[in-house]
């Protein structure tokens, strides 16, 4: 049977919402498809079911809390105590056991220079140093570190004194945004430690032989796991390049002057100094 209305398009009902129609004659004058019943029935449910949840959360929230509740200490469980160098410095650590390094560094030593990037092993961003190995900080349980060295880019410099691989990437303009530059630079410095022991590389042209020096290929095939959204890439491998051949390299960049900024500012219409 159709059932037309002015403003709905023809509905078919079935033979049993046909009959049910039939015995519900107030629906008949209202001048409502189906289509329209149905919608405003199902709106009416979920208003009706917000404000029901609405009612409990007013409820709960005004009864009064159990005593003691709000200050009650949240337990950690399965603790394990890790003691670690960290930076030179020892370190005794109790942590929940699944706490990964990354976490263990920036949340409870306030060492923030490692950055979290994807969480998961691809980026880079969290690269630190383990007995002088490059590790990703947020794939390493931090209770597997009993006893270790661990080296992040805050322990890299000897008081002002940068590391040659941090005053490679100023010089050569390595970082743009420098989200990814303390992973890089932990990256580097493992790499620069990888060649040193003759490590070779998927790039490495006879692997019977030993590494030990590191062309533009080589230092991007092993710097590859470290990713720069900016797209620093040919700085950073200018830096490495500079740090691991010993070979200066003119830098390619200078701040600009007082007067080269005026003049740039009335070039483009900006107030001058
Ligand atoms: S945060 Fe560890 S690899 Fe991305
Ligand atoms: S310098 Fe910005 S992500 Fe690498």
């Amino acid at each position: 049977m159709k059932h037309l209305n002015d403003a709905d398009l023809p509905v078919e009902l079935s033979a049993d919402e046909a009959a049910l129609l039939q015995q519900m004659p107030q629906l008949q004058g209202v001048g409502k498809a189906r289509r329209s019943f149905m919608i405003n029935s199902a709106a009416g449910s979920v208003g009706l079911f917000a404000a029901d949840l609405l009612a409990q959360e007013a409820a709960l929230a005004q009864m009064p809390l159990a005593d003691g509740a709000a200050v009650a200490p949240i337990k950690a469980q399965n603790v394990v105590k890790v003691a670690f160098q960290v930076n030179g410095a020892a370190q005794t650590l109790e942590l929940d056991s699944r706490v990964v390094l990354l976490d263990a560094l920036r949340e409870h030593l306030a060492l923030t220079g490692s950055k979290k990037g994807c969480d998961q092993g691809q980026c880079g961003a969290c690269t630190v140093l383990v007995d002088g190995q490059r590790v990703l900080s947020c794939l390493t349980l931090a209770a597997t570190l009993g006893g270790r060295e661990v080296t992040t880019i805050e322990g890299l410099a000897k008081g002002d004194q940068l590391h040659p691989v941090q005053a490679a990437f100023i010089k050569h303009d390595g970082f743009q945004c420098g989200y990814c530059t303390p992973g890089q630079i932990c990256s580097a410095v493992g790499v620069l430690a990888e060649a040193q022991r003759g490590h070779v590389s998927h790039v490495t042209g006879d692997v019977r032989k030993t590494t030990t020096r590191l062309t533009d290929d080589e230092i991007k095939e092993r710097m590859s796991g470290n990713i720069c959204r900016c797209g620093a890439y040919p700085g950073i491998v200018a830096a490495v390049q500079e740090v691991h051949s010993g070979r200066q390299a003119a830098q390619t960049w200078g701040y600009a002057t007082d007067t080269q900024t005026a003049s740039a500012h009335k070039e483009d219409g900006h107030a001058t100094v």
